[in-house]
């Protein structure tokens, strides 16, 4: 979460106007390392090259790139094509930076560099040379590749989507791998598997909400034998992640953890951004730590076992997140709906890690969904009271229904309407805030409490 973003890849890649997108999306500073050497010596990149020459040239480009990282604030920083030529420059950025790969076929780049006042772009025949020289130390220095901000975003926050084959890649040393019994059968051996010699141990937790409770998570704590180079490896459900997360979070004061969501819920919302916990019996989720994955795994094939019932209680995250995005998610093919999704939550718990202010914004329809899930005692779902709330959020909000009617369904549920409404006030003290929908995107509202309550009382039969 600390670390720089560097955007390294072949002249022509388009890393400047990548790097400038998603500097924004994540609210950080952009620098262009090229225009930095060129504001600070008051000499174009060009000119460099003629008089001193190109050794000359990356020494300059090594001191800029070091003067750039050395901050703490987290930047997004693009780097010349040939900036990982000094070696120095990528133990650099392995050390300070995720370093994403901007990907580019070399007609595409040969096209957009051509003709420019770049010094290595003069010639076809050895601007296509270079690039494929350039290639393999690319891929060499590179944590991820990114086609777009989307892929960028991901590669920030440590978010990969890719086979749950590849798991092995992402863990180092010895690896405790937690899951409940039913994922622990279907998808336990392929992780194994990609863990290979890494897997430690094996550990099960309860099904469900089980899994979120003080008696589950210290059976884990008793269970895991690893020392502080260990990682904790959780694979399965929103339930799993949020309850080895916090396993790991508190054990020995803080373990590293690798988050492997294998439901539509834990693919778009609940395996990423770090937020870990437990349930109490006043309320979901109360007892927690914000504690990042030091990786994030998704592999979408994964849904393919997922139960229907399942499935749908992940739809109402994914409105959610489309609702707050201005875009409908929703309509995309699940591979690219999830990396979308993905990418939005990712964006939001980047520029606020510790919910300080806009990532309060999930909570769309949460307040409602919270307080149906209290009211009846736990017999509706997650997804369903989620559906029901985003109705309200968006009556509240004066603005149209018809998504979620038509992709959710929601129908009003049986609970015990002054439970469900003591659940609300529980830590709403005084005026009601809620997240409501604007046309500009989500905003805080103090809303009166007889028309929370007049909403309240339309989602309960
Ligand atoms: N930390 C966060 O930011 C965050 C965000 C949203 C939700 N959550 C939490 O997530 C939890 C809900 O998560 P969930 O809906 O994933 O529930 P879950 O973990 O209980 O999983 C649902 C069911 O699906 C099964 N399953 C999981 N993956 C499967 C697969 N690939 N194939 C077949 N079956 C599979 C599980 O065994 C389980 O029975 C709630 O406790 C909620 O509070 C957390």
């Amino acid at each position: 979460v600390e670390r720089h973003l560097a955007l390294i890849g072949f002249m022509g890649a388009g890393k400047s106007t990548l790097g400038a997108q998603v500097a924004e999306t994540l609210g950080r500073e952009f620098v262009d390392l090229d225009a930095f050497i060129e504001e600070f010596t008051g000499r174009s990149i060009a000119e460099i090259f003629a008089t001193d020459g190109e050794s000359s040239f990356r020494s300059v480009e090594y001191a800029a790139a070091e003067a750039v990282l050395d901050r703490r604030e987290p930047r997004v920083v693009a780097l010349g094509g040939g900036a990982v030529t000094t070696a120095e420059v990528s133990e650099l950025l392995g050390r300070l930076a995720v370093t994403v790969l901007v990907d580019v076929d070399v007609e595409r780049a040969w096209e957009r560099a051509q003709g420019s006042d770049r010094p290595l772009a003069h010639d076809e025949a050895d601007f296509r040379r270079l690039y494929d020289e350039r290639q393999p130390l690319y891929e060499g220095v590179a944590d991820a590749v990114a086609r777009d901000v989307h892929d960028a975003v991901l590669a920030a926050g440590g978010v990969s989507i890719a086979p749950l084959e590849s798991l092995g890649e992402l863990v180092d040393g010895p690896a405790a791998l937690v899951s409940d019994a039913h994922v622990a059968g279907i998808h336990g051996p392929t992780a194994q598997m990609a863990l290979g010699a890494r897997v430690a141990s094996r550990h099960e937790l309860p099904p469900g909400e089980e899994a979120k409770t003080l008696d589950a998570v210290h059976r884990l704590w008793h269970e895991l034998r690893l020392d502080r180079r260990g990682t904790v490896v959780a694979l399965g459900g929103g339930t799993t992640t949020d309850a080895a997360g916090f396993a790991a979070a508190t054990y020995l004061r803080g373990v590293p953890w690798v988050s492997v969501p294998t439901t539509l819920v834990g693919q778009v919302d609940a395996g990423i951004g770090g937020k870990t916990g437990i349930n109490l019996a006043q309320g979901k989720n109360l007892i927690g730590a914000f504690h990042w994955p030091r990786r994030t795994l998704i592999d979408p094939a994964v849904l393919a076992t997922l139960p229907e019932r399942e499935r749908r209680e992940g739809m109402s995250e994914v409105v959610k997140t489309g609702l707050l995005a201005g875009e409908p998610l929703w309509e995309l093919p699940v591979q690219e709906l999830v990396r979308r999704c993905a990418a939005f939550k990712t964006a939001v718990c980047l520029r606020d890690p510790l919910e300080r202010g806009e990532r309060a914004q999930l909570n769309l329809g949460h307040t409602f969904a919270h307080a149906l899930e209290t009211g009846s005692g736990g017999s509706v779902t997650h997804g369903t009271a989620v559906a029901l709330g985003l109705l309200a959020a968006l009556r509240l909000s004066g603005r149209d229904t018809k998504v979620v009617e038509e992709l959710l369904r929601p129908r009003p549920v049986a609970a015990d309407r002054e439970r469900a409404w003591q659940a609300l006030l529980r830590d709403k003290k005084g005026a009601l805030r809620l997240i409501l929908l604007g046309e500009g995107g989500p905003r805080v509202e103090d809303v009166p409490a007889e028309d929370v309550r007049r909403e309240l009382d339309r989602l309960i039969t």
